[in-house]
């Protein structure tokens, strides 16, 4: 994959219910355009592992598949986003996940926090990826990742070369804690009610484009590739 490292790519927000498909596409985005991947569930899951303060307060709510609160999700991406790595851009998967959280990624964003530091594009393009329900449910349940390298697999869908063994690193692959069936129902709940208005609110600023994510996973990546490429040519 030719890489794109001379220009601004600036914010792109991945949006989409639980096993759309948006960390397997950020990795695609962070790969070509070398700028880097924010899962805000992955760097709580790794909040969790280390047992910090952080990691403490959001275990028990991401177990039950609910969202972690505001107050402690917003120092959190302020910080990530200040570092040096962000300046060209950087990918969003996970966050924002409520109106709310949309409306304060703006004014942080227009604050001068970032003066000096501000991509040159600073107001994201939003993708969503929208995926047929049933689709949706054997993603997760197949889904298994490598705890060392962060790849994501699918039993169904994209199987490793060994059977539960990473291909890259050998590693014995591991399934989330919230994929259990228990907590899909849950946290597909807080899509529908705390989520799907995001795209609302970024259709009205014309932000929002949308994605066929039923497709496989490489006809998706041409997709936004190119939704990438029109917005920055
Ligand atoms: P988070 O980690 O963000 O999980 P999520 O949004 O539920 O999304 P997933 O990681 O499940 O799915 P994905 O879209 O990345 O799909 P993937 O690429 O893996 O959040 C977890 C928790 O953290 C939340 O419940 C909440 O508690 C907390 N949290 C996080 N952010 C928060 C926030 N902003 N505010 C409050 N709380 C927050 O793909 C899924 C599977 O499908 C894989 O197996 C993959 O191989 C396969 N696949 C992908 N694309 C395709 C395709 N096109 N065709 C076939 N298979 C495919």
């Amino acid at each position: 994959m030719a890489q794109e490292t001379s220009r601004d790519v600036g914010p792109v927000v991945l949006l989409g219910p639980p096993g759309a498909g948006k960390g397997t596409q950020a990795k695609r985005i962070m790969e070509k355009y070398m700028i880097p991947q924010i899962s805000t569930g992955d760097i709580l899951r790794h909040n969790v592992a280390q047992g910090t303060e952080l990691g403490i307060q959001a275990k028990a709510i991401m177990a039950r598949g609910e969202l972690v609160p505001d107050e402690l999700m917003y120092p959190m991406v302020r910080e990530r986003l200040s570092r040096a790595d962000c300046k060209r851009g950087y990918i969003l998967d996970g966050f924002p996940r409520t109106a709310g959280q949309a409306g304060w990624l703006d004014a942080l964003l227009e604050d001068k926090f970032f003066e000096n530091s501000r991509p040159t594009r600073a107001w994201p393009i939003v993708i969503r990826l929208d995926v047929d329900y049933n689709q949706l449910l054997l993603r997760i349940t197949g889904r298994r990742s490598c705890p060392t390298c962060g790849r994501i697999y699918n039993v169904h869908f994209q199987p490793p070369r060994t059977d539960e063994l990473c291909d890259l690193d050998g590693t014995k692959l591991v399934t989330r804690n919230d994929d259990r069936l228990e907590v899909i129902q849950p946290r597909l709940k807080a899509y529908q009610e705390q989520t799907a208005p995001v795209a609302d609110y970024y259709q009205r600023t014309g932000r929002l484009v949308a994605v066929n994510g039923d497709l496989p996973i490489d006809e998706v990546t041409q997709r936004i590739f190119r939704i990438l490429e029109d917005h920055h040519g």
